[in-house]
């Protein structure tokens, strides 16, 4: 069996950059990895991206819940097991968690339905190691807008940010053997040689 690898975070903690370099980094010492995302990953799951971040009117609530999930499933299905199973090292921007803390905590949605949507959605899978990169919501907004278009999630009050990122940091504290916090509003080569130390501690266990 393979190793998986997420990474989670507010907007603009810097997590798909990091991802890259982590996937350098394995690489290089000789590891296969699967870079890959959510809600995306696959022809299906990237067309409900689009309809998740893209589509006004935007979906209700609880649309908004199951079109995460039916991504994520279509993920697990079609990339995350396989790629599990062929002993390969699957590494995730954005998982489960996104969605405790985003649908959860942003949206305030009964967090027992989440679970057991997330149960569905992940048929049971849960990584190995999650590296959450915290960041203070107002500039890590900054940094992920830099001149751009907010998208329909980022158009959010700074307040369901602020709800997000508590929500992740809960999730930590309860999973603390899983979950490491890694503080993002740093430079990448320090946030990297923090991510380094969690992967190589993780893969020698
Ligand atoms: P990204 O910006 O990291 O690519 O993620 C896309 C957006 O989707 C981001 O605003 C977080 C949000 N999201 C959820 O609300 N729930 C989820 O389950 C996932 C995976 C992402």
């Amino acid at each position: 069996m393979g190793f998986f690898i997420t990474l989670e975070g507010p907007e603009g903690s810097g997590k798909s950059t990091q991802a890259k370099m982590l996937v350098s980094y394995l690489e290089e010492k000789g590891y296969q990895c699967v870079l890959t995302r959510e809600p995306g990953g696959t022809k299906i799951g990237e067309t409900i991206r689009e309809i998740l971040l893209k589509h006004s009117p935007g979906p209700s609530i609880v649309t908004e819940l199951f079109l995460y999930a039916a991504a994520r499933r279509q993920h697990v299905d079609e990339i995350i097991r396989p790629a599990l199973e062929a002993d390969k090292i699957v590494i995730c921007d954005r998982f489960a968690d996104a969605t405790v803390a985003y649908q959860g905590y942003g949206r305030d949605l009964d967090l027992e339905w989440i679970r057991q949507v997330n149960y569905l959605a992940t048929d049971g899978l849960t990584p190995e190691l999650t590296l959450l990169l915290d960041i203070n919501p107002q500039a890590g907004m900054e940094r992920a807008l830099g001149g751009r278009e907010p998208d329909r999630m980022e158009q959010e009050a700074i307040s369901f940010h602020h709800r997000v990122r508590e929500g992740y940091l809960e999730l930590a504290q309860v999973e603390s053997e899983r979950i490491k916090i890694i503080k993002a509003d740093r430079g990448k080569e320090e946030v990297h040689k923090d991510i380094r130390q969690y992967v190589d501690e993780a893969l020698q266990r």
